[in-house]
């Protein structure tokens, strides 16, 4: 059941185990340390083997509650940690700083979080050195720390094709592009998902539940918390006011919400004919993409968990998925071919 990323020989599970919540705070709201020690503790035993963070989630504490909760058992866990574009200056710094949160001498899998571009280090910006590093000289020290034994493998986060290009025109071995794909954010199958596949890149989905949405957790658009809301999905004046000024809605688009709170009742009468949770079926319809490698979630307790592991065993059947595909094309077709969920179409930082 493990896939491997790339060539790396390294062996995931497809449910990977989303943290960004992990630490709490503004964007998620509390997370208690007790719940991720049982969460985290909890996948291993079921072989959730894949654990995603970045030094950017929470700032910092993220990675600090993941290393709590992985003493004593590390040597079980694949670690991936991401550093942000804006840090690209001093990378092995903050691979150190990441590494001593979680609590470790080695990362299996160190992404690159963004491309390195001036829209995505404007996003990121305030924080590192703002000197644009060349992306040889980015891809080369990447290496270094392979080298040095720091980091196993590198992987690459929001790549659009010519970014995945010119990554892979350095030489370096790219084991991985994580980026956003669920039912309702599909831009990749374009153009990203089948370079990927033809190059050998694994890809790993996030945000499988569309950071809720797709569990059913919202009956209309006016209960999605701003944090929740500032993605092009929903119109610009939802995603405003969650507390952090730099999560708030940036993208200036009418969003596709008509579009995306018709098909919700429709992907829970589907579970519900499978005998399934809107959750299962939307974790069921990422995995049997021939892309995908894997596909995060974050769960925020056990029984989440358990439900998420479950789904990965449903074989859904191929006119159900087909039935998706065609019930979400709307939306795909609302939101566009862009792969960035937060900027405007014109200032997409994946391309
Ligand atoms: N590389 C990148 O740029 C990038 C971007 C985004 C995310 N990610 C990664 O992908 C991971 C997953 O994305 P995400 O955490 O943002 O969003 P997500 O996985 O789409 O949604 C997570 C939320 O879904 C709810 N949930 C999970 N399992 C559920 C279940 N079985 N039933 C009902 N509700 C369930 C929980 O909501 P409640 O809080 O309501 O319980 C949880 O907070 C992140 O944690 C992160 O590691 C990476």
């Amino acid at each position: 059941m493990l896939r491997e990323l790339g060539t790396s020989g390294i062996k995931i599970h497809p449910l990977g185990m989303g943290t960004w919540a992990f630490g709490g705070g503004s964007y998620w709201g509390e997370q208690s340390q007790a719940e991720v020690n049982n969460i985290c503790a909890a996948a291993l035993e079921r072989g959730v083997n894949f654990f995603d963070t970045a030094e950017v989630y929470n700032a910092g504490t993220s990675e600090t509650s993941l290393g709590v909760a992985l003493r004593g058992k590390r040597t079980q866990a694949v670690v991936a940690s991401k550093i942000a574009p804006s840090n690209c200056g001093d990378i092995e710094g903050h691979l150190d700083a990441s590494l001593r949160r979680l609590q470790t001498d080695y990362v299996d899998l160190y992404m690159l979080h963004w491309p390195v571009n001036p829209l995505a280090l404007k996003h990121f910006g305030g924080e590192g050195d703002a000197r644009l590093p060349q992306v040889s000289e980015i891809f080369d020290t990447l290496q270094r720390m392979v080298q040095k034994g720091k980091v196993r493998a590198i992987g690459v986060s929001n790549f659009g094709k010519t970014q995945l290009e010119e990554a892979l025109a350095t030489g370096c071995p790219v084991c991985i592009n994580e980026i956003a794909y669920n039912i309702v954010s599909r831009a990749i199958e374009a153009e990203i998902a089948p370079l990927c596949l033809a190059k050998n890149i694994s890809v790993v989905g996030s945000m499988a539940l569309q950071q809720g949405l797709l569990a059913g957790a919202f009956a209309a658009p006016d209960d999605v918390p701003p944090p929740q809301a500032h993605s092009r999905h929903y119109q610009q004046s939802r995603g405003v006011g969650g507390g952090d000024p730099a999560q708030d809605s940036r993208h200036n688009e009418a969003g596709a919400e008509a579009e995306i709170f018709a098909l919700l009742p429709e992907l829970q009468r589907i579970a519900a004919e499978q005998g399934i949770t809107t959750a299962q079926l939307s974790v069921a319809w990422v995995l049997q993409k021939p892309f995908i490698a894997s596909t995060l979630a974050g769960c925020r307790t056990v029984a989440q968990l358990e439900e998420n592991i479950a789904a990965t065993e449903i074989a859904l059947p191929q006119a159900v998925a087909a039935q998706i595909d065609a019930l979400s094309l709307p939306v795909w077709q609302k939101l566009g071919d862009s792969a960035d969920y937060y900027e405007n179409r014109r200032d997409s930082r994946i391309f």
